[in-house]
């Protein structure tokens, strides 16, 4: 299933990012904050466990949440993503999936990937701001599956069509979560209008 969270906050703090003359400050700004609103929505329906507690006044039922929450950013991009969602969710554990994606074939490639224990019991949320042509998306669901993942939600923040149904074609258990469905992607795989290299804006290296 596809979610486009559609917050004023959200839209404007995107517009911000979107702008070719936003520097690299604002942008990495921008994107740990969306990345928090974000954060927000996506965990409205995560399960609850009951607790009983001691207020200092009396004994209480109450809830706590029950599932470890893992944060897959799919490196470099990604990492973008992680502060915004850990000041949210302190106790996140962070799994890291090195891809890049070939600028001729457009094929992702593996180069490094290390996760914590237990991700059969978790919700695993992969975050990486660009969904593109899905490539490096369905190798990152790949990886986590391996890992015994069954719990998963792809959280990027521009995708386009292309990338939304090559996803959902080979893994229709994952939610997508998205800020903006874009228009299209161009001829060498960049989505329309987007905002260009996310890599390069928040590292700096263009
Ligand atoms: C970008 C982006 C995604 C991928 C999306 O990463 O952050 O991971 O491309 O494209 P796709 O959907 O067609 O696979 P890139 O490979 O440029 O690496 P980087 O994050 O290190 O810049
Ligand atoms: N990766 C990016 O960083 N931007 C795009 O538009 C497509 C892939």
């Amino acid at each position: 299933m596809l979610y486009v969270l559609k917050h004023p906050l959200i839209t404007h703090k995107l517009t911000q990012m979107r702008k070719s003359t936003t520097g690299t400050k604002d942008f990495r700004q921008n994107l740990d904050e969306i990345a928090g609103l974000m954060a927000y929505e996506i965990t409205r329906d995560i399960p609850l466990k009951n607790v009983s507690i001691e207020t200092p006044v009396t004994a209480m039922e109450t809830f706590e949440v029950s599932k470890d929450i893992i944060l897959v950013p799919i490196l470099r991009a990604g990492l973008g993503m992680v502060n915004g969602i850990s000041n949210l969710v302190p106790t996140v554990k962070i799994a890291h999936v090195g891809l890049y994606r070939d600028e001729e074939t457009l094929e992702p490639h593996t180069y490094f990937a290390k996760y914590p224990k237990n991700m059969d019991q978790a919700i695993c949320l992969i975050v990486d701001p660009m969904l593109a042509t899905g490539g490096s998306a369905i190798e990152a669901i790949n990886l986590i599956k391996k890992q015994g993942a069954t719990d998963i939600k792809l959280v990027c923040l521009v995708g386009a069509p292309e990338g939304v149904n090559a996803v959902e074609k080979v893994h229709s258990d994952v939610d997508i979560y998205l800020a903006a469905l874009d228009e299209k992607l161009n001829d060498k795989g960049y989505i329309v209008p987007g905002l260009g290299d996310a890599g390069d804006r928040i590292f700096g290296t263009k």
